[in-house]
């Protein structure tokens, strides 16, 4: 079995997941949504010592398995330096005290697992759109090793977006669920906002002018939330839509998946859903739980590494809070 450890950011969880068959044997995570909601955003060094003392509690719930642990994987990239240093100090001591060896995993590595959770087979080459707080990521995806990036983003994430027009709209954090559900009673052409990138071939992402044409629209109606968020959300959609088109001009798939915390987004799916009927592509999502940051998704990629042989020793492996692929 591997015991796995994911504290990139404001979710401490611990997984055991059996090598043989990616059975997801044990998972618990807590978040800290409510410690960081009334600050409209992650506070690290809060996190970080919400951290210290959650993973040592869920820790003590895993003791039964650590006869059985072949190795401890931890997320050691890209998140925040702080909450990475928390999982990976752990995961270095129970490496030491058990015996066993280290596996480092790159965070959106993870996310691109946790369509596999409690799968033994991983379906590659794959093409994945990844959203989620910090990135959003067009990938080719052909093996463990090989991962193309096709398009990011240049300034904000999707993800992040959606947390800047709740907090903007004083709703909270994390942003995606309430304005998601704040859309839902809203119409979303009551706001014309432009379609970001629409007039340039560049295959990129931006979510910064949206955000600030949110910013000038809330200045202007200040009580038209829902009208809002359903414009927004519709129109941050459209963009992704729209740049992926292009992508799957030149980028053929079979299969294509989106993963990352705001993959849970509906509306996203539905549209999503139905660029893959036209281009007959098979979609696959990671069930609703996993799609934010979790330790089964952590676990069920270390099995991968666990066969590449992908260890650590304990010097050697740091925190990189901003690689990427
Ligand atoms: O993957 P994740 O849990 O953490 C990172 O790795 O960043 O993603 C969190 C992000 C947040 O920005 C959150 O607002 C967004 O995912 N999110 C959503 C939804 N649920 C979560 N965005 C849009 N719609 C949602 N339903
Ligand atoms: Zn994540």
């Amino acid at each position: 079995m591997i015991l796995s450890i994911e504290s990139s950011c404001d979710d401490s969880s611990i997984a055991i997941t059996r090598i043989r068959d990616a059975k997801l044997l044990f998972h618990k995570k807590i978040s800290q949504e409510i410690d960081h909601s009334q600050y409209g955003g992650v506070v690290p060094e809060l996190a970080a010592r919400l951290h210290a003392i959650a993973l040592p509690n869920i820790l003590e719930e895993t003791k039964k398995y650590f006869k059985d642990l072949k190795a401890v994987a931890v997320t050691n990239e890209p998140g925040l330096s702080v909450t990475l240093v928390e999982g990976v100090c752990m995961a270095k001591a129970l490496s030491l005290s058990l015996d066993i060896p280290l596996l480092p995993i790159n965070h959106l590595k993870g996310h691109i697992y946790s369509l596999f959770i409690d799968k033994p087979e991983v379906q590659f080459p794959l093409g994945v759109l990844l959203v989620s707080g910090g990135h959003t990521q067009v990938l080719h995806v052909k093996s463990y090793d090989e991962i193309e990036v096709l398009a990011t983003t240049l300034d904000d994430s999707f993800g992040e977006s959606f947390d800047k027009v709740a907090k903007m709209l004083g709703l909270g954090y994390p942003g995606g669920p309430v304005v998601e559900k704040s859309a839902l009673s809203g119409d979303a052409t009551k706001f014309d906002f432009t379609v970001p990138l629409l007039r340039t071939p560049k295959l990129a992402f931006s979510y910064s002018g949206l955000k600030n044409q949110v910013r000038l629209a809330i200045e202007e109606n200040p009580e038209a939330k829902n009208d809002i968020c359903a414009s927004f959300q519709n129109v941050a959609t459209k963009h992704l839509i729209h740049k992926l088109k292009k992508i799957l001009q030149t980028n053929s798939f079979k299969n294509f998946a989106i993963v990352g915390g705001a993959s849970a987004n509906k509306y996203l799916r539905s549209e999503i859903e139905k660029l893959c009927q036209t281009d007959k592509m098979q979609l696959l999502v990671a069930d609703m739980q996993f799609c934010s940051d979790n330790a089964a998704m952590i676990g069920r990629c270390a099995i991968d590494a666990y066969r590449l042989k992908r260890f650590a020793k304990l010097d050697e492996i740091d925190v990189n809070p901003r690689t990427n692929f």
